[in-house]
């Protein structure tokens, strides 16, 4: 008798656990639906709060719908399928969107035709830990409200036809010139503060300034002109790591690699830098 009511508790307590097992698993997975829920309103505000973020501060060069100005288009297929395998980064592109926007880009990967706001910065940082105007959670929603784009962007414009878009050329002579700084390979010599880091060539952060009290009677644009054009006509007396080596370690073909129009826009940038 004792027996069967030992074995009649214990079949008993097996059922409770049995039940309130189940009876976890469907409150937490309940749970877990709520929660679900309650992300996507995260998510969707998030978004909204993104988009008047982005309105204000960045359509200006990214443009009102992401199709680009002075900055590039990010609501593209070639932004969310090849821009971040072509630039080698590992992470994903809501990592990337966020990293860029936080430090922001000094210069343009593509200034012939994403130039930006040029000098010194393409564009400038946002986050507050870089000195910008952002805190990161307003980061993440404009990333959340760029990522957004994705739907309508993938198909509608074939990469190709992106890359083959001649890009708004700079009407700013200053702007052009920066770029063929960039282009022509000046940045791997010159120091400019916020531009570029060489350590061969003597800095041009100020050279506008310094380049008027060279050689007597050459006004700072013939100086700059003629140091482009034949480097050993004038050899400067102090370069990074020493004295500067004569003849010039600068090349002496800039003649014949710039066009007239580089060369103009050139200078133009190099006697903006005072
Ligand atoms: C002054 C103009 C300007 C403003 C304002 C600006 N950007 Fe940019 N942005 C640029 C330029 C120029 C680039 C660099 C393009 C390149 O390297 O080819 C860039 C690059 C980017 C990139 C990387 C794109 C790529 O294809 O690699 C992202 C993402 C981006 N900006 C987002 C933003 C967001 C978000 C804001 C607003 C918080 C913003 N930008 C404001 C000009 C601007
Ligand atoms: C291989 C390195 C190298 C490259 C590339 C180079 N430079 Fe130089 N540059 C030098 C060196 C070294 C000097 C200093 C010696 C001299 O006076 O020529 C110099 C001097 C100058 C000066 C005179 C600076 C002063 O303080 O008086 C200017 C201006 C200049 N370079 C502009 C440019 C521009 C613009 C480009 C690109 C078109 C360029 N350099 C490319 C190495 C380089």
């Amino acid at each position: 008798m004792n027996n069967n009511r030992i074995q009649v508790e214990i079949l008993l307590g097996t059922i409770a656990i049995i039940v309130s097992s189940i009876l976890l698993v469907v409150v937490g997975f309940r749970e877990e639906t709520k929660l679900q829920e309650s992300e996507v309103v995260q998510i969707a505000e998030s978004i909204e709060f993104g988009a008047s973020l982005y309105s204000d501060n960045c359509a200006r060069c990214h443009g009102q719908n992401g199709e680009g100005l002075i900055g590039p288009p990010l609501n593209d297929e070639y932004f969310f399928t090849q821009r971040i395998k072509e630039v080698g980064w590992g992470g994903t592109l809501r990592d990337y969107i966020i990293s860029t926007v936080s430090s922001g880009r000094p210069i343009s990967t593509r200034p012939e035709q994403w130039p930006g706001e040029g000098v010194g910065y393409a564009m400038p940082s946002w986050a507050q830990d870089y000195g910008g105007p952002l805190r990161a959670d307003q980061i993440r929603a404009i990333a959340a409200y760029i990522l957004n784009w994705e739907a309508t962007a993938i198909g509608e414009v074939g990469q190709l036809e992106i890359l083959t878009l001649p890009g708004p050329v700079s009407a700013d002579p200053v702007l052009r010139g920066r770029a063929v700084f960039n282009n022509k390979g000046c940045v791997a010599c010159h120091t400019i503060q916020g531009v570029s880091v060489g350590a061969v060539g003597p800095e041009l952060t100020n050279v506008a300034t310094v380049a008027e009290t060279r050689i007597d009677g050459q006004t700072a644009e013939e100086y700059i002109t003629n140091s482009i054009l034949a480097p050993s006509d004038h050899i400067v007396e102090e370069c990074p790591t020493g004295p500067c080596a004569s003849p010039s370690a600068m090349p002496a073909n800039f003649g014949e690699l710039l066009s007239e129009t580089e060369l103009t826009d050139l200078v133009a940038y190099l006697l903006s830098l005072k």
